[in-house]
């Protein structure tokens, strides 16, 4: 099969809808990641992007919907507090998990009684959901298990060959995966932290948890049990405080004759002039922006990237960190 990239426009979008309604699956631009998307609705659809991803099946999949879409066709709303959310975070980062009505059908939502839902901010994407008028299930347009791409070169790099279309909207702004709540009981519970924060969720509606994840717990969010983000090189991580093991494991590495780069912020680049860098910038927002794509460079230029960790776990940092320690192993 040949993989097409075609900048997202009415004629692409208009290719990428015939492709789905005959049961097929596309790359398609978000403000987060890249999703690799079919109709929900479509089991041999979620099939096919289980089977393209390599992706275990007891994984449920994110349905995204338009804007103006009634996601009360989907799922039950049972707490006044989620109509904030929506209100104040929609469309965004956020994914809702809710009770399904069953329209999304169960493969989708590995058997589960919840679906996820999302509504992304990305206009490209927008115009396409709206063109289709239907929930695609997507979730990021990676190989199972390989880090998640803000490009549409990074989703060709993993997926060529497996799937007809990839629509190009260009860098994804966010650079990491939605917020994942669950906001079936009175409190909402972060099942995967993102862009929208704890903070920014108990400001508005005045609670919020972060569920954790014991190895024994009944899997909440089946997706954060997996080996997740690694790039194709070794990689390893240190905290902030750690320099100078940070210096010594690089000095180490080229004296076994290996390429290493050190991953980390702008600021903290400062100690570690005339080795190779991947620079992450400065702001939280920007270092999440950045951090899949620089992961992604690294892999092609790097035997070892040695990444250094946030100063803190609050904010979007928690974010950054869950897949920074993932991708580092
Ligand atoms: O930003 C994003 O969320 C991207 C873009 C493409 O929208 N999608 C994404 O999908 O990251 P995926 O499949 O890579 O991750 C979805 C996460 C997984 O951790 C999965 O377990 C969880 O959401 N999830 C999906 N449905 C769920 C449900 N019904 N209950 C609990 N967790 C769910
Ligand atoms: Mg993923």
């Amino acid at each position: 099969m040949i993989t097409r990239i075609e900048k997202i426009d009415d004629q692409s979008i208009a290719r990428a809808k015939q492709i789905l309604l005959s049961g097929g699956v596309i790359g398609m631009p978000t403000e987060t990641v890249y999703g690799l998307a079919g109709v929900g609705t479509d089991s041999n659809a979620v099939k096919e992007i289980y089977r393209v991803k390599g992706r275990p099946s007891d994984n449920p999949l994110i349905a995204h919907v338009h804007k103006d879409y009634d996601i009360k066709k989907l799922v039950e709303i049972e707490h006044q507090y989620v109509y904030k959310l929506i209100e104040k975070f929609m469309p965004g980062p956020l994914t809702l998990v809710l009770k399904s009505k069953g329209v999304v059908c169960k493969e989708a939502i590995a058997g589960g009684s919840t679906l996820a839902i999302r509504m992304p901010s990305h206009s490209g994407c927008q115009a396409l959901l709206k063109a289709i008028d239907m929930p695609l299930v997507a979730p990021s347009a990676n190989l199972s298990k390989h880090t998640s791409p803000v490009t549409a070169e990074h989703v060709y790099n993993d997926l060529n060959g497996r799937i007809e279309l990839i629509l190009d909207g260009g860098k994804c702004s966010g650079g990491i995966e939605s917020t994942v709540l669950d906001v079936t009981e009175s409190t909402p519970r972060i099942l995967r932290a993102g862009l929208i924060t704890k903070e920014m969720i108990e400001d508005l509606v005045g609670g919020c948890e972060i569920a954790k994840h014991k190895k024994d717990d009944k899997v909440l969010s089946p997706g954060v049990k997996y080996t997740h983000y690694r790039p194709k090189c070794d990689a390893m991580l240190f905290n902030d405080g750690e320099l100078d093991k940070v210096k010594l494991a690089y000095n180490q590495a080229v004296s076994q004759g290996k390429k290493p780069y050190i991953m980390c912020t702008d600021n903290v680049a400062k100690n570690f002039e005339g080795c190779n860098l991947l620079l992450l910038g400065s702001t939280e927002e920007e270092v999440a922006s950045n951090l899949y794509d620089k992961l992604l460079e690294g892999e092609k230029k790097a035997d070892l990237i040695i990444a250094v960790a946030m100063p803190d776990q609050t904010g979007i940092n928690l974010g950054i960190m869950n897949r920074l320690k993932k991708a580092c192993g």
